[in-house]
């Protein structure tokens, strides 16, 4: 098979966009009609606008041509087939079971897996019914009042996104916290307004052998101890502050979390895919089961249009494919993901595991080093606060950064009028990347205030906008837990495609195990006061300078 950069759909690709270089969207858009009508595509709830990128009819035939050279429709197959499409760990990838509302069977190893996925669902049903009634309460009897998530990485972003995202839906009765960080700020920060008497810690972690959360589970497991010290038996305190979410049912009967209270999941669910199975505990305790598993049904929808729709009409597929149009063939190195939300302020932190952890691989599958670009850059912050902080790069920088403008046209917050000014905003910056202001335009702008001649013509170049800046803008009705789920199983799938493209597996990170490796001796030289041998001459000068600094500190 010839490499991916060799094969014709590339080539065309290559050549497509030398022929495009130098023209502008709006000539596009003049040239085309119904190019606005055209370049937009609707699926669970969600309007993409892709309009506004610097892409024809003809380039999105040749990214079809590419996806259809590169096997994805038979790879979206396979992953749904429950195929053991993450090759270096030999699993199937099958988070869509999780919510699969179809009523069909899915098979891993000629097993259906779906009795289990729903006993589980069934589980947590139960207990959020429970603490959320105050039937199951702390050790005094007090109902809980404060949820801490003890998680990282995919066991944390995934539920404090969700969680985040759907406040306006959640219990003011029950608030949820999240500790993920190593770093004894977060854990104590937290635990520093609760009452260990009504708080509920939940440990979150596919393996249970993470460090940072398993430090932190103790440390909170001694919070509690410390309080109900005394006469009180720690086991039963423990049993009933904690509950647990792993696939190592062995390690967290070990830590003490009685069996009633542990949620399985399965290998063939990778962290940064996991907020659909009991990782997403938080997320049904804060909103209520039945919200949760509107969650679930919001995916399911998406992941059915996944499946089923034509690749020009698919929107992960869309999403996936302009992407790499940015990426390999006009140069862009970085996403930017701009929610108009201050709800889903955490999005673009849980899009960068998503995404950077799937896809930023540099070896194919078969093994080989690519060498086309895979994975970029993905970065962003909720409008309209980027606008007064990076937008300038966006707008006059030397690069054309795509970005995905994120939006509700309702809010869920009693301040109607205030949304209509976040989304005048998010529009129109929209408009102003595509349009941009000519120097002209800037120079009669600047006479029109007032300025003289020569001082117009000074500052008209500092005002000049480029435009044909590219964007896609997702729209959608509101910012409820249906909508959540498919815009989350938009992302998810994306990455898919795009990792289906390049060649990757999207389901492994292996990128992760170096520095885990090398903190553990790092660790002991600390203890130890002293730089073992073995390390380059900067880290050993960077261990013994911290070592001298503790020394200092009584
Ligand atoms: O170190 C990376 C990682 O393995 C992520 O992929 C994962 O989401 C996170 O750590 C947490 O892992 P666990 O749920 O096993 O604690």
């Amino acid at each position: 098979m010839p490499r991916l950069t060799e094969r014709p759909a590339w080539q065309a690709l290559t050549a497509h966009a030398r022929q495009l270089r130098g023209q502008h969207m709006l000539q596009f858009f003049a040239e085309d009609p119904a190019r606005a009508r055209d370049f937009a595509a609707e699926a669970a709830g969600l309007y993409l606008d892709f309009s506004k990128n610097p892409l024809t009819r003809e380039t999105l035939r040749l990214l079809t041509t590419l996806a259809e050279d590169t096997h994805v429709p038979a790879q979206i197959g396979a992953m749904f087939a429950g195929s053991r499409t993450n090759i270096t760990e030999q699993r199937a990838v099958l988070h869509v079971a999780l919510r699969n509302r179809s009523g069909r069977p899915v098979m891993v190893d000629g097993r259906d897996v779906m009795p289990e996925v729903v006993a589980v669902l069934e589980q947590m049903r139960a207990f959020c019914d429970g603490v959320r009634s105050g039937a199951h309460s702390g050790f005094t009897g007090r109902a809980y009042t404060d949820v801490v998530n003890i998680g990282i990485g995919g066991s944390d972003l995934g539920p404090l996104m969700a969680c985040r995202a759907l406040a306006p839906f959640a219990s003011q009765k029950l608030r949820s916290h999240f500790v993920s960080n190593v770093d004894g700020a977060h854990l104590a920060g937290t635990l520093a307004g609760l009452d260990p008497e009504s708080t509920l810690f939940i440990i979150s972690s596919k393996t249970f052998t993470t460090q940072e959360t398993l430090t932190n589970a103790r440390s909170a497991r001694e919070w509690l101890l410390t309080h109900f010290q005394g006469g009180s038996p720690p086991e039963a305190v423990v049993a009933r502050h904690f509950a647990a979410v792993s696939t190592n049912l062995g390690a967290t009967t070990q830590f003490g979390v009685p069996p009633d209270r542990v949620f399985g999941f399965w290998d063939w669910v990778g962290g940064r895919y996991s907020l659909w199975s009991a990782i997403g505990l938080p997320i049904a305790l804060g909103v209520g089961f039945e919200r949760f598993e509107e969650l679930l049904a919001g995916a399911h929808e998406m992941d059915e249009h996944f499946r089923t729709a034509p690749l020009p009409r698919n929107l992960p597929a869309l999403l996936g494919l302009i992407g790499i149009w940015h990426g390999n063939f006009l140069g862009a190195t970085t996403h930017a993901v701009l929610p108009y939300a201050q709800d889903l302020a955490w999005f673009p932190a849980y899009l960068q595991q998503l995404d950077m952890e799937s896809n930023g691989k540099r070896v194919d599958r078969a093994g080989g080093v690519v060498d086309y670009a895979t994975g970029p850059v993905i970065w962003g912050a909720p409008g309209t606060n980027g606008q007064h902080a990076f937008f300038q790069h966006l707008h006059q920088g030397t690069q054309a950064t795509p970005c995905d403008f994120i939006v509700a046209a309702n809010s869920e917050w009693p301040l109607p009028g205030q949304h209509e000014i976040l989304l005048a905003n998010c529009i129109a910056q929209t408009e102003a990347l595509l349009r941009g202001k000519s120097t002209e335009a800037a120079l009669a702008e600047a006479k029109a205030q007032g300025l003289n001649a020569d001082t117009a013509a000074r500052l008209a170049v500092h005002r000049t906008f480029p435009g044909n800046r590219p964007s896609n803008t997702i729209v959608f009705d509101h910012l409820d837990p249906r909508t959540l789920g498919a815009l989350i199983a938009l992302y998810e799938h994306k990455v898919f495609v795009q990792g289906a493209v390049w060649n990757v597996n999207s389901f492994d990170q292996w990128g992760v195990e170096l520095g885990k490796q090398l903190a553990t001796g790092v660790l002991q030289d600390l203890r130890q006061g002293r730089a073992s041998d073995g390390h380059d001459p900067s880290t050993a000068a960077l261990i013994d300078r911290i070592v001298k600094a503790r020394r200092k500190d009584p």
